[in-house]
């Protein structure tokens, strides 16, 4: 017989323990424990390791092998296809995160509609939305003469009992896994317990019926996604849908794929039809840029596989405070306080006095250190108030001792480069490329890169 167990767990960081308490200790969220149940079988296997029974030896097997690559099923939207590393693969489970509204359910509705226009069987079952929302949706998109069949349900047997009578299944959407509730579980939708074993179950059938399940799952305000971090373990695929409620574009990105590259991105822009690809991303970000103004700086960043200029702007102004601000929107605070503090301390820019703002255009993020050079750039144009040619890219690591480090891929970065016009170049020395049509200006110091905006040679 089953024995009911009872365990407290944190709703924040899935830590478990023995009783309430106001505070969890492990990641010193406050009120977030909340107690579950959690049915255990006797004969749990951690008990009787000691005397465990034989069990009959595993075939083992060698490495090399003949491994056809897995089937795809290919949705045709190019940007969604391209993040899940190729399009879906039958039998896997992938994870959607976002913030509300930024366009999950969008944009599965969009996949799952293009791929049921190309015979591929799908369903989509909302557990946040009514079937005449979804419908209306749908009509907005004009996917509403696709044979995608929807459902609106929250339970996971009714859940599992459909898709097991739906023959030929092959793409179910479950919107979103916070929704879902399984009755064997006694806690609230959207307990760690109920994420997990919702998701738990809804693995088990993509992997026993070669079904792709995608699962939405919701954000907590630090960016993850809400339930145990577990379930990013569980699925094959995760990937983040980000954006800036202010801005049109979004980014699906793979932070997680086992079936492909992970970073790689596919790029949308949120329209009254819905999301729409936007094949080049770099076009987009720098796309109306006034020449002339100082302190703007285009970096040619790498996205997974994928070359994309961005713009960087600073705005560096006398501060009439103790201690001048720093405001940041789209890279990281304490790297932006790193360029500062070596361009003050190995070239006397004397930034320390200056309210310093920092932004990329278009709500972007960039988490690459390549950016340094750029920032840098950006930060002397608008101190010494020389803008940087029009036709300039800069990229390059800054070290603390005031170096220009080398980054990777400068080929593909130099040559989206030269598809977009750019003429000349701020790199790193002493890296292979092989850069054609473009004055590549090749710096291993900090302070050379002052001296050029300085002398308005840049
Ligand atoms: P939605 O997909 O519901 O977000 P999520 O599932 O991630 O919570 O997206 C909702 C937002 O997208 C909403 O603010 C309206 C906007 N939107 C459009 O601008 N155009 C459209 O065609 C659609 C369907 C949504
Ligand atoms: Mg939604």
């Amino acid at each position: 017989m089953a024995r009911i167990r009872k365990n407290f767990v944190c709703q924040s960081c899935g830590a478990t323990t023995g009783k309430w308490a106001g505070q969890c200790e492990a990641c010193g969220e406050w009120n977030s424990i909340l107690e579950e149940q959690e049915s255990r079988h006797p004969a749990g296997l951690g008990k009787v390791s000691s005397r465990l029974a034989r069990g009959r030896p595993i075939p083992l097997s060698d490495l090399e092998g003949e491994e056809a690559p897995p089937p795809r099923l290919i949705s045709t939207i190019r940007e969604f296809d391209r993040a899940c590393g190729g399009g879906l693969v039958p039998g896997s489970a992938i994870l959607i995160g976002g913030d509300p509204g930024i366009g999950k359910s969008t944009i599965l509705l969009q996949a799952v509609g293009k791929l049921a226009a190309n015979k591929i069987k799908t369903i989509y079952i909302s557990g946040e939305e009514s079937i005449s929302q979804v419908r209306m949706r749908a009509r907005r998109l004009g996917l509403h003469h696709c044979p995608v069949r929807l459902g609106a349900e929250t339970n996971l047997r009714d859940i599992l009992t459909t898709l097991d009578q739906s023959p030929g299944l092959q793409v179910v959407v479950i919107d979103s896994i916070q929704t879902m509730y399984a009755d064997t579980v006694e806690s609230a939708p959207g307990t760690v317990t109920q994420v997990r074993t919702c998701a738990q179950e809804l693995i088990r059938h993509a992997k026993a019926r070669n079904v792709c399940v995608l699962l939405v799952g919701h954000v907590t305000k630090d960016g993850q996604i809400a339930g145990p971090r577990v379930l990013e373990h569980m699925v094959d695929t995760v990937l983040y849908f980000e954006g800036d409620r202010g801005h049109q574009f979004r980014i699906l990105r793979a932070v997680k794929n086992r079936f492909g590259g992970t970073d790689e991105i596919g790029v949308f822009e949120m329209s009254d039809l819905g999301l729409q690809e936007v094949e080049n991303p770099s076009a987009l970000f720098i796309g109306n840029r006034s020449g002339d103004i100082s302190g703007s700086a285009i970096f040619a960043g790498m996205e997974g596989s994928r070359p994309m200029l961005m713009e960087i702007q600073a705005l560096v102004a006398p501060s009439s405070l103790g201690q001048p601000r720093r405001a940041v929107v789209g890279w990281d605070n304490g790297r932006l306080a790193m360029i500062i503090a070596v361009l003050d301390a190995r070239c006397g820019l004397g930034l320390g006095a200056y309210d310093i703002y920092l932004n990329v255009a278009g709500g972007v993020r960039i988490s690459e250190p390549a950016a340094d050079m750029a920032v840098a750039a950006a930060l002397i144009s608008s101190l010494s108030g020389r803008p940087i040619a029009k036709e300039t890219i800069l990229f390059g690591e800054i070290s603390l001792s005031g170096e220009i480090r080398p980054v990777s891929q400068a080929d593909a970065r130099l040559k989206e480069s030269t598809k977009l016009g750019f003429a000349q170049a701020y790199m790193p020395a002493n890296i292979k490329h092989k850069g054609k049509g473009l004055k590549l200006i090749e710096l291993d110091q900090i302070a050379k890169l002052v001296d050029l905006v300085a002398q308005d040679a840049l």
